[in-house]
Order: structure tokens, then sequence, then C-alpha cells
């Protein structure tokens, strides 16, 4: 194999960009030519390439978001699109595509690489932490901090005037975010969708974590969560509770800023064995980290596998409440 593609697909999330530097200096040390796609997907079929030298990746380890960019492409989702996309990596003389995100690029990648002859290797880079086949995503370290940051400048706001915060994060459809910040912030509760929501119990809690003397009551709020976001929980407790609260949606904050140290170690590691993978011939795979090995998983298990949530930390959020 001589030369490889690489682009970003799907949300953007932070460490994205350590992760392009490491497969094209990585890439670079084993001989290989590195392209950059811009834009996901649709850089394949508007040929928007980029070539990429180990200079073209100075100063971008420590930067958010994408320097590729990113985009959802619905083009790929046809027939036709596969068939010019696979036309045109071809005639580039790519062989091999390193996808970065979440399951959407995943999908993207399978079906590219059912419709022609691409090697396709996937990266997991999204802030929701919800694929299957890695403990961590890219992005998911910093969004967490990003979140807690928020959330301690919450807590001393809310502390002062004794107010209950319903503080709603991102995680699309899963709980990841909301139970780690909902730990590492001392939350009184969070709630999320892969626990079913009794605003009564919920109602009950703040009421006892006032009468036993708390100044404050920050409760999490998973965006995917099926009572409904950070606005209508609040509202349903109000009815119930007739206490003075305020909401904070954290939002698209979470998504950027400088990636931590522990998401560039991993977007080094899976940048590099990403190449590694390729250079060995393998294709069809995500490349992840399990227990702080490296771990390869068919891409397809990503989205139809569901990754379970640490039920040790369910646990302790209630009893650590205290
Ligand atoms: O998948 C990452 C994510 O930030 C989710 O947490 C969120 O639900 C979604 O993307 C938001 O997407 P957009 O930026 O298109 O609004």
């Amino acid at each position: 194999m001589k030369k490889i593609g690489v682009l970003t697909s799907g949300g953007d999330a932070p460490g994205m960009n350590a992760c392009i530097r490491a497969i094209v200096r990585y890439g670079a040390s084993h001989g290989l030519e590195v392209v950059g796609i811009r834009r996901g997907y649709c850089g394949i079929l508007e040929e928007d390439f980029v070539k990429l030298g180990r200079r073209a990746v100075a100063n971008i380890i420590h930067r958010g978001g994408t320097f590729l960019e990113t985009a959802r492409c619905e083009e790929m989702k046809t027939e036709e699109g596969l068939r010019k996309a696979n036309e045109i990596l071809q005639r580039k003389g790519i062989e091999g595509l390193i996808t970065i995100g979440g399951d959407g690029t995943f999908r993207g990648a399978v079906a590219l690489a059912e419709a022609g002859d691409i090697k396709v290797i996937g990266i997991p880079g999204t802030i929701d932490n919800d694929v299957y086949g890695t403990d961590y995503a890219i992005g998911f370290d910093t969004a967490i901090n990003t979140a807690l940051d928020a959330i301690d400048k919450i807590r001393d706001t809310a502390e002062s005037l004794q107010r209950p915060f319903f503080i709603e994060v991102m995680g699309r459809c899963r709980g990841f975010i909301a139970l780690e910040v909902g730990i590492a912030g001392g939350a009184e509760d969070i709630l999320i969708p892969e626990v079913e929501t009794k605003v009564e119990q919920l109602c009950l809690d703040i009421r006892h974590s006032f009468k036993r003397g708390k100044k404050s009551s920050i409760v999490i709020v998973a965006e995917g969560d099926e009572a409904g976001g950070a606005f209508s929980i609040a509202q349903q407790v109000w009815e119930r509770l007739r206490l003075e609260y305020r909401i904070c949606v954290l939002g698209h904050v979470q998504r950027g800023g400088s990636p931590t140290a522990r998401d560039r170690v991993l977007s080094s590691k899976l940048g590099a064995a990403a190449v590694d993978a390729l250079l060995d011939g393998k294709a069809g795979y995500m490349v992840g980290e399990l227990k702080g090995e490296i771990a390869f998983t068919p891409l397809r298990e990503t989205w139809e596998k569901s990754k379970e949530l640490d039920s040790n930390l369910l646990r302790l959020i209630k009893i650590l409440a205290g």
C-alpha cells in the first residue's frame, strides 16, 4: 500500500486533529503518502483532497475541532454516490481510507467498502462515547472535563442562592457524558435514557437533600432522556415542589476546546494503530482501546452491538450524593 486517505465525518470531537497528525506522521515514517479529504465523505465526491506532509500537520495537536472539517453527506447514502466515490478513490490511487467519527461515519465506511475495493479502518471520535468496541472515543475526555468545569462553577452560584439546578449535557441517545460528569461533579441525581426517569422520586430526593442541610441540588439531565430535556423536567419538578430553580443547557461548548492530554494520547495511539492495520492488510475494522490495549472490532458490530454503561458508577451516584 502506497497511498491512504483520511477524513473526519459527523460531529467533530476534540482530538481529531491530534489523530490526523498521528496518521500523517506515522504513515510518513512507513513510506506512505497521506491525503486529507475535506468535509468528510462530501470531500470524496467533490474531489476536495489535500496532500498532507509532516509540516502540514504542525501545530494542530492542541487544537479542537477538525482542520479537515466535517460534514454529514446525504449523497453517500445512494448507490450512485458510493459508486462515484469508489471510482474517484481508485483514480486518485487511494487504496486505504481511515475514517474518524461515530456510528454514522462507520456505516458510511462499510457501505463504501462494500461498493468497491477500498480498504477502510475506522477510529472512534465522538464526544458521546457511544461506540461499541472501545472504552473511550476521542473527544469524550475533553467533553466531560469541559462540562465539569461548567458544573463546578454552577455549583458555586447554586449553593449561594440555595437553588436546584438542572444541567443538560449532550450525549445523543446515550448517558455516558451524564454519568461521568454526574460522578465527577457530585450530582444529586442523573437522568439518562438507559434508566427510567421517575419524577416523583426525583422530587423526593431534591426535597430530602435540602432537608438534610444541603445548600444546592445539581441534577444532570442527558439530552436524550425519555422524560424530556432539562426544561421539561424542571417544569415537572416545579409543579410538585414549587422550589425556585435554574436551568443550564451546556450545548455545543462541550464539543469545542483544546483536547485534554488523555485525548491527545488516545488520538496518537489510535492513529498509529490504524496505519499499522492498513499496512498489515486489515480492513473493515474499527481500532479502539479496551482495558488499555489496542482492540479491533468489525465495523458493523460498532453500531449493531450496544456499549454498556458502567453499572458500578450508576450505583454510586445515589450513594455518594449522600
Ligand atoms: O454526536 C455528537 C453530538 O454533539 C451529540 O452529543 C449531539 O446530540 C449532536 O452531536 C448535535 O449535533 P449538531 O451539532 O448537528 O447539532
